[in-house]
């Protein structure tokens, strides 16, 4: 069988994100890696590419073509020669592009060694400019065993703008918590824009990086926690913190809100029910996240438990199980319209 593209997920869904590419007519070749796999496809790569692009699967995170396979034998260089002379008629010389390379396995590779000397050259042949934090065409390199599967796509193509689907933030010194990468890479994947000076609601939001990565979007956040939150949120006027149980604010008539975030420590079914009864107090205009932490045995029929348990009180906007989720699926909601 011939690849035609190389999938990858979190070797701990492994059996899920296998049974989204089946469901798409994928046919596994060959497992690169833990979670990583090449797959022949019935049509091409841009068919799936574009499926996924409208309704993305939830565990396969990051998906890139495969169009020429070279052998390592040669070594680096003449993997990159070969590879200049094959891609540089294929950029499209107006769009920023980028070089991403993924080295498996024990390979003596380092990934700057293709990444750099690939990129310049093809810049050097095309006049396609580099851009490498927001490409739009993205030439994928993943080196594993002795080949090199190289394949040119754009970056909506690929479920992920990062190689791999790795989406990597800088750490900032007052950083709360490592939770604040989830809600940052929430964000960014589902392209939300938070409404300006929202009111927010965070549920389970000890010890407050959530809440921090809103205050820093400029929403009021109400924080419901019986832990307490950092100290650095403790004086910021701005938050208004309720040491209560989300079902004990429930009980007390909660104000109505722009956005409702829940990364409570809680089954994934038990949030799900909790989260649909604050769906009625999300304005109309409002969304919500919920992070759903799932079990180790049956997590899929967990997952689909909760998920529609939370389709009767909103409409599923976006499920990823993200690069900074742990055992858990991140949740993308809105108001169900009418
Ligand atoms: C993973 S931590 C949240 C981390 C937070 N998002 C952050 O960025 O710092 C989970 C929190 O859920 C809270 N929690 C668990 N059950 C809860 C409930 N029923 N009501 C409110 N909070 C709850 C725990 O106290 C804990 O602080």
């Amino acid at each position: 069988m011939t690849p035609t593209l190389i999938a990858t997920a979190d070797p701990s869904f492994a059996p899920a994100a296998v049974a989204e590419l089946q469901k798409a007519g994928g046919q596994i070749v060959a497992e690169l890696d833990p979670g990583i796999w090449t797959l022949e496809l019935p049509g091409d790569f841009f068919a799936l590419a574009e499926l996924w692009r409208q309704n993305p699967p939830i565990f396969v995170r990051h998906i890139c073509p495969v169009q020429t396979i070279l052998s390592l034998a040669d070594g680096v260089d003449s993997v990159v020669e070969t590879a200049v002379l094959t891609f540089t008629h294929l950029l499209e010389p107006d769009w920023p592009f980028s070089v991403q390379t993924r080295v498996l396995g024990d390979l003596k590779i380092k990934p700057f060694d293709i990444n750099k000397p690939l990129s310049q050259k093809l810049t050097e042949a095309s006049g396609t400019p580099l851009d490498v934090r927001q490409p739009f065409q993205i030439l994928s390199v993943v080196l594993a065993g002795e080949s090199a599967y190289l394949g040119l796509s754009l970056a909506v193509n690929n479920l992920s703008d990062w190689a791999g689907g790795v989406r990597r933030f800088a750490r900032e010194k007052e950083q709360i918590s490592r939770a604040e990468f989830k809600l940052l890479e929430a964000l960014e994947i589902f392209k939300i824009e938070l409404p300006p000076r929202g009111r927010a609601l965070d549920l389970g939001a000890a010890p407050g990086g959530w809440t921090r990565v809103l205050r820093q979007k400029e929403q009021y956040v109400t924080a419901v926690d019986p832990a307490w939150l950092h100290p650095s949120l403790q004086k910021d006027k701005g938050v208004r913190h309720l040491r209560l149980t989300a079902e004990e604010y429930l009980a007390d008539y909660p104000d109505t809100y722009d956005v409702i975030v829940n990364d409570m420590r809680l089954d994934a079914r038990d949030s799900a029910r909790l989260m649909g009864e604050y769906g009625r107090y999300l304005y109309p205009h409002g969304l919500a996240l919920i992070t759903l932490k799932l079990p180790e045995k049956r997590y899929d029929s967990a997952l689909d438990h909760a998920l529609n348990i939370l389709r009767q009180h909103f409409t599923v906007a976006g499920a990823r199980q993200l690069f900074h989720n742990r055992s858990e699926v991140t949740v993308y909601l809105k108001k169900v319209s009418k």
